[in-house]
């Protein structure tokens, strides 16, 4: 079943944010695991304030990325920086500072299963600022009502939360330290066409509010269309083509060729 998803026309500024304001620069970047290259000299940017969508066939390095951008999986070369700070030259307490400028929904972000949503929500708040735990629980009930879930759900377990549920308490995990840059890994996958596009309603919604740069890996077609102001497509191990979604239509890259033209991309554009 399609999904009805409202095409955005432009971002949220009513433009694409200007090439020259980066929040994020790869340059160079080759990582790999044993013998075997995943990223290959890979230069991206991520500008200020856009929703940048990240496609590339399965395995192909996405989720390698978003981690070295992360700084959890290290990199062979290249350089990386947020915020026009290169990532090799911060010390540990700057690294820390920085971190608490992004949050992340990783694609196996599973909650903690033995902590409530709330605990969950308050997991980096723990970690990074120090609060106190009545300020600590009204900051993360703000956090479940901002990504529309009941305020019934705070004292759920994961294992008591429907799949766009886990998605929601994922999200508000994620937005807990108040980022400023959101890293989102496949956010729509498993969940069904109606969910897939009340959830990218939900992430367009909070870009736009809380003027948050989003960087997100995604194989839903739907998302790119309806939040996405720029897609970056990765093959080879390098981005193979960057630009606004009508661009990349245009693309004579195979990949993109098969991938946009393919029959998922019929059915959406009937
Ligand atoms: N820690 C690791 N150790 C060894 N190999 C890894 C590691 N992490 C990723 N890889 C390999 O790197 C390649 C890229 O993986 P990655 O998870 O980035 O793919 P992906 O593009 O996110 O795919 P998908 O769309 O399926 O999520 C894969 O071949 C994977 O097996
Ligand atoms: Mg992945």
């Amino acid at each position: 079943m399609p999904k009805v998803v409202p095409v955005r026309p432009e971002t949220g500024n009513g433009a694409i944010p200007a090439e020259n304001d980066v929040a994020i620069k790869v340059r160079g970047v080759t990582v790999g695991f044993g013998e075997k290259v995943v990223l290959r000299d890979l230069d991206l940017d991520v500008r200020r304030g856009e929703v940048l969508g990240f496609v590339g066939g399965s395995g192909t390095g996405k989720s390698v990325l978003t981690r070295a951008i992360l700084g959890l999986v290290k990199k062979w070369s290249g350089t990386i920086e947020v915020f026009g700070e290169n990532l090799d030259k911060l010390s540990r307490e700057e690294h820390r500072a920085l971190e608490r400028r992004w949050g992340v929904l990783f694609q196996h972000g599973a909650l903690f299963s033995g902590l409530t949503v709330l605990q969950n929500i308050q997991v980096p708040m723990r970690e990074y600022l120090h609060l106190s735990q009545a300020l600590m629980d009204e900051l993360a009930m703000l956090k479940i009502e901002m990504v529309g879930l009941n305020p019934d759900a705070a004292h759920k377990f994961p294992s008591e939360l429907s799949g766009g549920m886990i998605k929601r308490a994922a999200l508000a995990r994620a937005l807990a330290l108040d980022p400023e840059i959101l890293f989102l890994d496949e956010p729509t996958s498993g969940l069904d066409p109606i969910g897939a596009a009340e959830f990218d309603e939900l992430i367009g919604t909070l870009q736009k509010t809380l003027g948050l740069t989003v960087f997100m890996v995604t194989h839903d077609l739907d998302s790119l269309y309806s939040i996405c102001d720029r897609i970056a497509a990765l093959a080879d191990g390098k981005v193979a083509a960057e630009g606004p979604i009508k661009e990349l239509l245009q693309s004579q890259h195979p990949w993109l060729q098969s991938y946009f033209h393919g029959i998922r991309a019929e059915r959406m554009n009937r």
